[in-house]
């Protein structure tokens, strides 16, 4: 499961995944990942690296491809080599796949098991199984907030709630995501860099940022004057004439995820602020959330850290699932999915 990381951000649209071939007896004989969208796939680098494989078995994360894509498919490779089993995590659910992979396999006589480690397989592979369920990126909501539930004081200052060791945490979410997205409200207030700092990284693999605004934003701004890709995501009433590049016709998040998919950036991070994160939840888009919690007050004066949720009575109250709980320095970090009410 381990070695299907190596391709980090470079294989989307495509899943991770990595092979391992094991000898008769058990032993390893190679490994492969899929390394950078367009590449060999992982079946394929195992197989090249292995040698003689008669007899072996092959363990593979997802289901291996049987349709001509970028390259040919691996099913025919795995069927050609001399290998007895394959061991697959999870049946691959894009349509050009799905079963047929394994069909392959099983009709020309391997004997094959799938969902050994189905679990473990959907968690690698979670951006690209929405991606391929929805269309859209996959959004990861990060916000920190007071024990009060407020992320900024009244004149709007916010740095710092937390310590160094979450904020350190955030720029490796950041490192992990494509894009980096804000609102409007946060970008003018807090005129964040939103690059990768506390933590190494190439400069190549320093995310996208995005501003989600329908009103004009200064030019003076960080985001607009440092290197990298600046993207201001608009309804188009707006002339953005600062900006490195505008994307118009945003009208909704769900569009704007749909856009960032087709561009190859299926991690987005948002950072807030507190209107477009209700606005991400109001329409059930947010698929992981990671609060830091802050042992500090502001009082009633202060911005909630969540804007309005169109709640009304506590039947309407957004939980969580699947929580972890984690010391940060001082502060508390809660992650989990958010169970959203299907009325
Ligand atoms: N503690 C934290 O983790 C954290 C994180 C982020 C932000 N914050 C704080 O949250 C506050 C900002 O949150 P927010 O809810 O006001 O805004 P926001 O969620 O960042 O942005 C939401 C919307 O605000 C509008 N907007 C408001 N003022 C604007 C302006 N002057 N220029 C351009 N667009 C503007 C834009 O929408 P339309 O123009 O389309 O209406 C934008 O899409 C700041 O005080 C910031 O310090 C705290």
């Amino acid at each position: 499961m381990i070695i299907a990381l190596g391709g980090g951000k470079k294989v989307f649209p495509n899943p991770l995944v990595g092979a391992v071939i094991l000898s008769p007896e058990g032993e390893t004989v190679s490994e492969g990942f899929h390394e950078f969208y367009g590449g060999v796939h992982a079946e394929r680098n195992a197989l090249e690296k292995a040698g003689d494989v008669t007899g072996c078995t092959m363990v593979v994360t997802l289901e291996p491809c049987s349709h001509h894509g970028k390259t040919p498919p691996c099913a025919d490779a795995i069927t050609s080599s001399g290998v007895a089993r394959v061991v697959i995590g999870m049946k691959d659910p894009n349509p050009l796949v799905s079963g047929k992979g394994i069909e392959l396999l099983r009709n020309s006589g391997i004997d094959v098991e799938v969902g050994l480690f189905e679990e473990e397989a959907r968690k690698l592979n979670e951006v690209y199984l929405h991606y391929i369920a929805t269309g859209r990126s996959f959004v990861h909501l990060k916000m920190a907030g007071t024990l009060d539930g407020k992320s900024a004081a009244a004149d709007g200052s916010s740095r710092w709630i937390t310590g160094p060791e979450a904020r350190k945490r955030v720029h490796e979410y950041r490192r992990n995501s494509h894009a980096v997205l804000v609102g409007g409200g946060t970008a003018v207030a807090d005129d964040p860099e939103l690059t990768v700092r506390d933590v190494q990284c190439s400069d190549e693999n320093q995310p996208v940022r995005i501003v989600f605004s329908g009103s004009a934003l200064p030019e003076k701004l960080k985001l607009f004057s440092l290197p990298g890709r600046t993207v201001v995501a608009t309804d188009g009433q707006e002339n953005f004439s600062n900006a490195a590049e505008v994307w118009k016709d945003i009208q909704t998040p769900g569009q704007l995820f749909v856009k960032t998919a087709e561009q190859g950036l299926g991690l987005i991070l948002c950072e807030g602020g507190g209107s477009l994160a209700a606005l991400l939840l109001r329409d059930h888009l947010v698929d992981r959330l990671s609060i830091f919690t802050a042992p500090a007050l502001l009082g009633s004066t202060g911005i909630p850290l969540v804007g309005d949720l169109g709640i009304e009575g506590i039947e309407q109250i957004l939980r969580m699932e699947d929580v972890t709980v984690t010391k940060t320095g001082n502060d508390i970090l809660t992650e989990g999915r958010v169970v959203y009410r299907v009325d």
